[in-house]
């Protein structure tokens, strides 16, 4: 077997994994790493002076060895909180309002990738697999090839891929486009993003279709389908199981003192929807007085990308608002909205899924969304919780039997609140059952399996006619 080299900006750093790492990349990768072994390359966290960046640093854990580089002070906010967060993120979410393009970001986004491609060269073997993950480095490949790499070079994009009338209206968006065609095999998380590709190419006028799932651009062949990103299902029911009996989940029933508990679970980010869902909460409240006083929404939200301006806007929006609907509906003794900006290990996690009546996962468009899915795999078959999700979340696809919402429409939202909340027992275990089935027919080991095996597979045949 071929080792595998797993490329990513974050990286889950061994010392601190006891603390659940924000966002589903490092979860779902660090499962499907662990299973098989190999070399995990990515950013330290740190930023230097330019000239302070020392050699690799490089750490084993059970049976991945990292290799982790630090970037400069001017990488970081050219590349990474420029070009990716403020262009790439925005724009495959939709947010043309919020993409704030300039040539210095785009410049350091495209010498960084450079860079990464200097870091890694010298540790490629000769038949290793290299699988990059994520639009921070799309064109990896592209200067992996460049120094000559013939290696099987694979890339999964964990974020939606946008219509093109969206995608286009990045200056730089053709530069993009044919960077992806240096992989072998690329993957998307559902067949929406994968046709919003294909047509992206077609609108570009370069690429063949050769079969299905098969794509010629010049002299290049590769594969791009969607490959549903997973959780270790089975693992993560039994966490849920076991965290009955730790002290926080004791503590949290105790405080709850009988009150149902709604929970929200996102990194503090404009594209998951917290500000609508909690005025949707407020509405709901408004609209069922019984309500108020029985239930209360956990509201867990760790900050993330702060430096980045949109982001710093953000957490004072969303706290604000938590403050006021807390001052205007809640009485001496109920909070409505409990709201906490640290990210919790994932046990603890794990019990409050369990422990919660229903999950908001309202994003206003979510790549694919697994605080979804870990939600159903935590729940109790006897008497399960709610999972309340938006249309627009990957997760959706797949998870049709949730409650789906359009979370722009707040008082539809807050209606299937209500819904949700009285639901029949029985109705909620036909409902997660068949959730369930689907997320134990897809975990993250046959995500990471059917990826690796199309890449392993040389599928190349010739093209035959022109993308439609
Ligand atoms: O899962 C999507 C993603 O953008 C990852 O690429 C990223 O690592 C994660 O969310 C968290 O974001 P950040 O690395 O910027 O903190």
């Amino acid at each position: 077997m071929s080792r595998l080299i797993v490329v990513s900006n974050r990286v889950p750093i061994p010392d601190e994994k006891g603390a659940a790492p924000a966002g589903g990349l490092a979860v779902a990768l660090q499962s499907a790493l662990a299973a098989r072994g190999g070399l995990w390359l990515g950013w330290s966290g740190e930023s230097r002076a330019d000239d302070a960046i020392g050699p690799l640093k490089m750490l084993r854990d059970g049976n991945i060895d990292y290799a982790l580089t630090d970037l400069t002070e001017r990488d970081v906010e050219e590349y990474y909180q420029g070009f990716a967060n403020r262009v790439l993120w925005p724009i495959c979410h939709y947010r043309l309002d919020l993409a704030e393009y300039g040539r210095r970001e785009m410049a350091g986004y495209f010498r960084v990738n450079r860079f990464f491609a200097s870091r890694l060269l010298p540790l490629i073997a000769d038949d290793d697999l290299i699988w990059v993950h994520d639009y921070h480095l799309i064109p990896l490949a592209a200067e992996l090839r460049r120094q000559g790499v013939k290696n099987r070079i694979g890339f999964f994009l964990h974020i939606p891929w946008p219509a093109p009338d969206v995608f286009m209206a990045m200056p730089v968006h053709e530069e993009i486009l044919s960077s992806l065609t240096a992989y072998d095999v690329l993957g998307f998380q559902t067949e929406h993003d994968r046709e919003n590709f294909a047509d992206c190419l077609a609108r570009q006028g370069t690429g063949m279709r050769s079969g299905p799932g098969r794509f010629s651009v010049g002299d290049r062949t590769f594969t791009a389908k969607s490959y549903p990103i997973g959780i270790e299902t089975e693992e993560f029911a039994t966490l849920a199981q076991r965290a009955a009996e730790t002290s926080l989940h004791k503590r949290m029933l105790q405080s709850l003192d009988g009150k149902g508990l709604i929970i929200g679970v996102d990194r503090l980010d404009y594209s998951k929807g917290i500000t609508q869902r909690i005025d949707a909460f407020e509405s709901f409240l408004k609209r069922n007085p019984d309500s108020q006083r029985n239930v209360t929404l956990l509201q867990i939200t760790p900050k993330s990308r702060s430096e980045v301006p949109e982001y710093e806007a953000m957490q004072r929006a969303v706290a604000e608002q938590a403050g006021r609907v807390n001052g205007a509906v809640g009485t001496v003794d109920w909070v409505p909205i409990r709201y906490i900006n640290r990210s919790l290990r994932r046990p603890a996690l794990a019990g409050l899924y369990r422990m919660a009546k229903l999950a908001l996962v309202t994003p206003l468009r979510d790549g694919m969304n697994l605080v979804a899915k870990e939600f159903v795999a935590a729940q109790n078959e006897i008497d399960p919780g709610v999972l309340l999700l938006s249309r627009f979340a990957g997760a959706a696809q797949e998870l049709q039997e949730a409650v789906l919402v359009n979370p722009y429409d707040v008082e539809g939202t807050a209606d299937a609140m209500a819904r949700s909340l009285a639901m029949p027992v029985e109705e909620r275990r036909d409902r997660w059952r068949a959730m369930m089935k689907t997320l134990r027919a897809n975990d993250v080991f046959t995500w990471c399996d059917t990826f690796l095996h199309d890449l392993t597979t040389d599928q190349s045949e010739r093209p035959t006619r022109w993308v439609d």
